[in-house]
């Protein structure tokens, strides 16, 4: 009777286990489980192919070795880490891993090592991938990224009136564009006016971004052509058709 039970306990608990980790971990069919750790706030932009993103990460060897991290990098014991970016297309056990994931989010990943490299070292090891996405920076917006570092000279994440005056003296085209069309003599100060939502005297990233959605600074020989020229070959052809 006790030892039924008992059974029937052993069995409820098996059984609880087994739909906590259907619940709580995903493997994926390229045989990466992902244990979210720190789940995203609701309203998140869940990564996908062609952005860009930057992990704080720890990555260890099933015995607990650390094969990397960013964490802890150079002499003096830096807390803060360094901070990079890369592209979410490359097939590898962390890109699969994190597909889907929000900024802020922390997953947790077994990857099985051939998903990483061919490294001699880890072969036949599951690797151990410890990773919360501190940005976030979806396909759409990656030249405006680009265009925001090369504009913020001291790299404190603003743009300031004297960066936006720099970058517009750099490219006179764009000053000349900007005041013929509106008539406008300090553009700075007219951005800053027109942007800075929050009222701080710069642009930060997101107010950046805003501004370049609406200001559109494309360079002229970067416009794409308005009609799509045909090849050289085929319009010769045609010439000598008419005749
Ligand atoms: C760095 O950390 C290690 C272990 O946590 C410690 O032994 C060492 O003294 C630290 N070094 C510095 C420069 O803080
Ligand atoms: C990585 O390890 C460091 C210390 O070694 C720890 O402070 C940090 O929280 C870990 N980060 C992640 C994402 O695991
Ligand atoms: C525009 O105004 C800002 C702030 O008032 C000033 O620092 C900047 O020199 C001015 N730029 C031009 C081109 O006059
Ligand atoms: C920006 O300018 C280019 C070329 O003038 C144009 O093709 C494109 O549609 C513009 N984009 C926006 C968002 O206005």
């Amino acid at each position: 009777m006790e030892n039924m039970a008992l059974l029937n306990i052993k069995r409820f608990a098996l059984f609880f286990v087994f739909i906590c980790c259907v619940a709580c971990n995903i493997v994926t069919e390229e045989g990466v489980e992902i244990e979210i750790i720190t789940p995203p706030a609701n309203d998140c932009v869940q990564i996908k192919t062609g952005d860009w993103v930057s992990v704080l990460y720890n990555m260890t060897k099933s015995c607990g070795k650390t094969l990397e991290s960013t964490y802890n990098i150079g002499s003096n014991n830096k807390t803060v880490p360094q901070e990079y970016y890369f592209g979410v297309d490359s097939r590898n056990g962390v890109v699969i891993g994190l597909a889907g994931a929000c900024k802020g989010e922390r997953r947790k990943l077994l990857i099985p090592s051939p998903l990483m490299s061919r490294d001699p070292e880890i072969a036949g090891d599951t690797l151990i991938y410890d990773a919360i996405v501190a940005d976030h920076v979806v396909a759409e917006d990656k030249h405006r990224l680009r265009e925001f570092w090369s504009m913020d000279w001291n790299t404190d994440q603003y743009i300031d009136l004297e960066e936006i005056d720099m970058a517009l003296s750099r490219e006179g085209f764009l000053e000349n564009i900007l005041q013929d069309n509106s008539g406008i003599e300090n553009m700075s100060d007219m951005i800053i006016g027109v942007f800075d939502k929050d009222g701080d005297e710069a642009l930060d990233r997101d107010e950046f971004f805003e501004m370049h959605r609406n200001i559109n600074i494309s360079k002229p020989e970067e416009e794409p052509p308005t009609t799509v020229e045909e090849p050289e070959s085929k319009r010769r052809r045609r010439k000598r058709d008419e005749l």
